[in-house]
């Protein structure tokens, strides 16, 4: 049981994230003074939104400088801080080196800042927001799993470096957080394990991850002619938030927990959104069939691999989210609402066009 106290800051590392700056206003607009670790706070761009959601609300932020991979960074933000939320870690899908761009990021950065969460006494939890990458690679894993689900026992088995290696990174990383979780007592660890997130982005100009890049997709006419059945999990970004905020601030928080709201796949993910955009953008209407995926798919898009069609292509996804709704009493946005506040403003600002 861990009782954090609120008039004490909490930090965020990678505050000014698609995710994390959902947080942070959760945490700001709760009166709570937040310790903003990013990588350059003098760009303005990056933190504007952040600096607006505490002049609107109770709380109060404080930007520090901090980066993954230099050790020790993260320790002056951490001071004084009873809660520390570790968000930052590389989102990226398509990379030409996933040692360095992405797997070195995500697990020395872990260390680094868990390693410093030890040395700062005033620590007394950490929320690392892991992902379901951790525990699967493909939908066919969720059919593979015990019960053909995924819950909090089940860990990635089949991601490498060369397959998939955003999923790996995620795996490895959450890996080390629990080992160092475990040789120390001074502080207890949670971790949140979401599926892909979507939903309204607060910093839509500057966030390179991949959730704006797949609503770019359904809606840019990439897939006009069709989507993949691809099974895959969706949670929104406000829930994400919440589920952190709960994961942070309930004394009997403890272990994994999958944050996911719905079992779904692509293509419903494009068709939520027809009856409101579909006159004015060229979005998904049917499947692709899995024959002509295969075929064509490896040399439209790298990212489609046979053995990725294969594994994922008409396969269902699903997952058991009772561990949060039972011990953290989430509930979750429907998926339409969540499509459709997060395509309104791409197109509010510009980023998607209508025809
Ligand atoms: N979006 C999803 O669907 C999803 C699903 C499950 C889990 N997650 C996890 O959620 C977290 C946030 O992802 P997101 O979707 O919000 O992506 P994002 O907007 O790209 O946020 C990633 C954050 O990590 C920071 N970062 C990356 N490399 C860094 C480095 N070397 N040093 C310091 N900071 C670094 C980024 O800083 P800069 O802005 O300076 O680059 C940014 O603040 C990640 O841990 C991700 O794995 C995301």
């Amino acid at each position: 049981m861990t009782q954090i106290d609120k008039t004490k800051p909490v930090m965020v590392t990678g505050a000014n994230g698609y995710v994390a700056s959902w947080l942070v206003k959760r945490l700001l607009d709760e009166g709570i003074t937040v310790h903003a670790a990013v990588r350059n706070p003098d760009n303005e761009q990056k933190i504007k939104h952040l600096k607006d959601a505490a002049a609107n609300s109770k709380g109060e932020i404080k930007f520090f400088k901090a980066d993954l991979l230099s050790p020790g960074s993260y320790k002056a933000a951490m001071e004084g801080c009873e809660l520390v939320y570790h968000t930052a870690s590389p989102f990226t899908i398509e990379v030409k080196d996933p040692q360095k761009e992405l797997i070195e990021p995500a697990v020395q950065g872990t260390a680094n800042v868990l390693n410093s969460a030890k040395e700062v006494a005033s620590v007394k939890r950490v929320v690392v927001t892991s992902s379901c990458a951790a525990i699967y690679t493909d939908a066919i894993d969720t059919v593979n799993a015990p019960g053909g689900k995924l819950t909090e026992e089940v860990w990635n088995t089949t991601a490498s470096l060369a397959y998939q290696p955003y999923s790996y990174s995620k795996t490895l990383a959450e890996k080390k957080a629990w080992e160092i979780a475990e040789g120390q007592s001074q502080w207890d660890l949670v971790t949140l394990n979401p599926p892909g997130i979507f939903g309204p982005p607060l910093n839509p100009h500057n966030t390179t991850s991949e959730s704006m890049n797949i609503l770019k997709m359904l809606g840019g006419g990439d897939m006009k002619m069709g989507a993949p059945k691809l099974g895959i999990g969706v949670v929104d970004v406000r829930d994400v938030a919440e589920a952190h905020y709960r994961a942070g601030f309930t004394p009997a928080a403890q272990g994994r927990y999958i944050t996911a709201a719905h079992n779904t796949n692509f293509l419903e993910m494009g068709t939520v959104l027809l009856p409101k955009y579909g006159d004015q953008f060229p979005l998904p209407k049917k499947a692709l069939p899995k024959w002509l995926l295969m075929l064509v798919g490896p040399m439209a898009n790298k990212l489609f691999s046979r053995k990725f069609l294969r594994n994922n292509v008409n396969v269902p996804w699903k997952a058991d989210n009772s561990k949060i709704k039972k011990e953290l009493g989430m509930t979750f946005k429907p998926l339409k609402e969540t499509m459709e506040d997060g395509f309104q403003v791409l197109v509010d600002e510009g980023i998607l066009k209508a025809k």
